[in-house]
């Protein structure tokens, strides 16, 4: 009986240490300390045995199940920390690795152009305005001093929607809206897109302007002279050379034209300038007095300046693109390098 006992236990602590997860260890523990199991056997195949023989085999049989029963909790233990270090190296993370980037989107150069010229107004106490790309005549012609049969429509290309409605050619009827709004002294820019039947490399028929005018008592060209130089200088550099080139709009009068020192060549003559040196970046003047009277002002008691800037002519000048086409194109190895 003794030595049945020390070969069950013998085989016991074997089968533990052959095993090799804690679902194996359990099926051991059941095969030698289950209800069914070979020392549970032993216990109960006691009753044969002689009444000296019985104690004896009993606490040897008592001890064994200890025995075995401590062997397996700490083979359980052994077991466990097997499988956590496994755990742990299978599923090792580098976190010096880099992480994995996300392609974040950016302004379009047009927006940000926009933005660039709308803060520096902003400084000189501009506020923002904006109307409808779909305007009536009115606002875009007739209070604008150019009546029906006007030639100066023909300067400008316009897509009709309907006899009195068209896609607008300028931002110039944000003036009449704004000036209906308010009254003087009203200092206002007026980004927005555009529209004219043209088409090629320096022109789309969708582009962008901005509008910007100031009316109060007393305003003259000097302001105007000032207040474009400031915005030339800030926006193209301290350096950059002006001169206005008297021009004809009917809605300003007198008029000029705002050239800046050519970007490309500094002013020597290129390709760019037409070998003239300069540029014209912007249309601009005194606002007409028929302007006024159209939304309501006193001519008598109020002057003004008004002027207007095609947007991607600034941001090509400003960035040396040589083709209108490519703000429209969105293609990224252009727009990702703003
Ligand atoms: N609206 C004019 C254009 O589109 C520009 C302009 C605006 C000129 C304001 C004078 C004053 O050409």
């Amino acid at each position: 009986m003794k030595d049945k006992l020390n070969k069950i236990e013998a085989a016991a602590l074997q089968s533990a240490a052959e095993v090799v997860s804690e679902a194996e260890l359990q099926q051991v523990r059941a095969r030698y300390l289950g209800r069914k199991g070979e020392i549970t056997a032993v216990m109960k195949g006691m009753g044969q045995l002689s009444a000296e023989e019985r104690p004896l085999v009993g606490a040897l049989a008592n001890e064994v199940k200890d025995r075995l029963e401590a062997a397996f909790v700490e083979r359980q233990k052994e077991l466990r920390n097997q499988a956590m270090q496994q755990k742990l190296a299978s599923e090792r993370l580098d976190v010096t690795l880099p992480g994995r980037k996300h392609r974040r989107g950016s302004k379009h150069p047009i927006t940000q152009v926009t933005e660039e010229i709308v803060a520096i107004f902003a400084a000189l106490g501009f506020g923002v305005a904006e109307g409808p790309e779909i305007e009536k005549d009115f606002y875009n012609f007739e209070a604008l001093n150019i009546p029906k049969d006007h030639p100066a429509r023909d300067m400008q290309d316009t897509f009709y929607v309907s006899e009195d409605v068209v896609l607008r050619t300028h931002t110039s009827p944000v003036q009449i809206r704004t000036m209906l709004q308010q009254q003087p002294p009203v200092r206002v820019v007026a980004p927005g897109t555009v529209y004219r039947r043209d088409s090629d490399i320096t022109h789309s028929p969708m582009f962008h302007q901005i509008e910007g005018f100031l009316v109060d008592r007393t305003v003259t060209f000097g302001d105007l002279k000032g207040i474009l130089t400031t915005f030339v200088t800030e926006f193209f550099g301290q350096n950059t050379a002006v001169r206005f080139r008297p021009s004809f709009f009917p809605f300003t009068e007198p008029s000029a034209e705002v050239d800046i020192q050519c970007v490309i060549c500094g002013g020597s003559g290129c390709r760019v300038c037409g070998q003239s040196g300069w540029l014209e970046i912007l249309g601009s003047g005194m606002i007409d007095p028929e302007v006024f009277k159209s939304v309501g002002y006193d001519p008598e008691l109020y002057s003004g300046f008004a002027f207007g800037m095609g947007i991607e002519r600034i941001a090509m000048l400003k960035y040396g693109v040589n083709d209108l086409r490519l703000f429209f194109e969105n293609d990224l190895r252009f727009l990702k390098q703003f």
